[in-house]
């Protein structure tokens, strides 16, 4: 929204949230204690906050002014009941449907930007025209496709945007108003216009392609480490096929994040709820294997280190679940850490961009152990050359830029003997660390 801001200084948009700590950050004054970390962010919600960008609570009031309403609620995986595990929670977006059919006075677009099931779009219809005033909802699908720690140079240079809506006159004026927004600032033919289930679907579809190739390559990984092949090598070999393509096929220790696991349970919920098993099961692959990686690189730390781990202080560079975000949900790290306070190491976090509030939270949530025996096992430090005092091992678990500028020789002098690195997001140069005299793993590398 704050990009739309920018881009359209005539259009005022609203940004409201029930979550009014959340607010009260986006409206601080420090344009360091936005809510989200993200290159490029501040700068541009520091140019149109004020003017044409409002942070408000006001939900209703939000409501009652727009002529177009985009939901962008969350819409986790369903902790509960029928689909639990699987499918999405679309409880938040229920409620702001019903919100919107309570205030809404005159026509709205209601966009749906949150990423929904396929044919969410007819239960949001529903509900709006059941429980409005008469008044017209056009709803259209316009699906998110940013990636965190690229968000704005993603949406100012989209690959493309997707729009759909109902194939009847007034739909299609719909999906034209939206897609003039867009065109402030991309070429009309990256705007594309399909019909609403087309649109829910590809979103899920494009998400779990991605992922699909991160769990490929990460399964070449645990092969390459066996056989003395190097999978940079063979990424780099099979990348060159025009018909592969190079992008996305980087081993690591995993991939996290909020939406990649959470789409593609719902894709596999979806397709076994329509009878398609084969379907449902070759998707649910990709997840499988995605856990196979973080569980393999947490047993290889634990074999390593000579079988067990009890007492060992162990650091971790990186907590967020990529570079240049402070996001952490779903992260590798969390489950590595999990691993290792099962067989009771000591583990110190740093990283950049997260705080400590968010590290324990991620682990109290697994409920695997007391909060206190959490916070009695791992400590948070914002020194990671200290941290390494005495430590027996370092885990790289984010592939942040400055972990490749350290004093690496440094960091081996104040370690335990033998030192160990276990690298998984591939970051760090194995000639230089082995010359060191560190023991040096690199994710898929015998
Ligand atoms: N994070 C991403 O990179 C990304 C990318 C593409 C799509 N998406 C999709 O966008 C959606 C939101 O993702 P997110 O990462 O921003 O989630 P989030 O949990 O960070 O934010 C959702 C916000 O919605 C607010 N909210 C919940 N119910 C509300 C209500 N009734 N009225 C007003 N506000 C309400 C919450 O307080 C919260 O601040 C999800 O469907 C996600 O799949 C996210």
């Amino acid at each position: 929204m704050s990009v739309i801001a920018k881009q359209c200084p005539e259009i005022k948009v609203t940004v409201v949230d029930i979550n009014e700590e959340r607010i009260a950050s986006w409206n601080d004054s420090n344009l360091d204690n936005l809510p989200i970390y993200e290159p490029g962010l501040k700068e541009i919600v520091e140019a149109s906050r004020g003017k044409n960008l409002f942070f408000s609570t006001d939900v209703d009031k939000a409501i009652d002014e727009s002529d177009v309403i985009f939901i962008s609620v969350n819409t986790p995986t369903k902790t509960y009941g029928k689909g639990k595990g699987q499918a999405a929670d679309l409880k938040h977006i229920e409620l702001c449907a019903r919100n919107i059919a309570k205030v809404a006075k005159d026509d709205k677009i209601v966009v749906e930007k949150s990423t929904l099931p396929v044919r969410t779009a007819q239960a949001i219809k529903s509900i709006l025209d059941n429980t409005g005033k008469g008044v017209n909802f056009e709803i259209l699908s316009n699906p998110e496709f940013l990636a965190e720690g690229t968000a704005i140079e993603d949406l100012l240079n989209a690959d493309r945007v997707l729009i759909g809506g109902e194939e009847t006159p007034a739909g299609k004026e719909a999906k034209d108003a939206l897609s003039s927004i867009y065109e402030h600032w991309l070429p009309k033919d990256r705007i594309l216009q399909t019909n609403v289930w087309s649109s829910e679907l590809s979103k899920l579809v494009a998400n779990a392609f991605l992922a699909q190739r991160v769990s490929s390559i990460n399964s070449i990984s645990a092969l390459c480490e066996k056989t003395d092949a190097n999978v940079d090598e063979v990424s780099r070999a099979i990348g060159f096929d025009s018909r592969i393509g190079s992008k996305f096929l980087n081993s690591s220790v995993g991939f996290g994040g909020s939406c990649f696991q959470k789409d593609i349970l719902n894709l596999v919920y979806i397709a076994r709820s329509f009878g398609l098993q084969e379907v449902a099961d070759y998707w649910e692959q990709v997840i499988i294997m995605n856990d196979y990686q973080k569980r393999r690189f947490a047993e290889n730390m634990i074999t390593s280190l000579y079988n067990t781990v009890s007492g060992k202080k162990i650091v971790f560079y990186g907590w967020a679940f990529k570079k240049d975000t402070n996001d952490t949900r779903e992260s590798a790290a969390i489950y590595i850490a999990d691993a290792l306070l099962e067989e009771k190491a000591e583990l110190l976090i740093y990283d950049p961009k997260v705080s400590e509030k968010t590290i324990y939270a991620d682990l109290d949530y697994l409920n695997t152990r007391t909060p206190e025996e959490n916070r009695r096992l791992l400590r948070v430090t914002k020194n990671p050359i200290e941290a390494v005092d005495d430590a027996h091992a370092i885990a790289v678990l984010t592939e942040w830029d400055e972990f490749k500028t350290y004093d690496w020789s440094l960091i081996y002098d104040k370690m335990l003997k033998p030192a160990f690195v276990f690298d998984g997001r591939r970051l760090l140069d194995k000639e230089e660390m082995d010359t060191i005299g560190f023991k040096y793993y690199k994710i898929g590398q015998s």
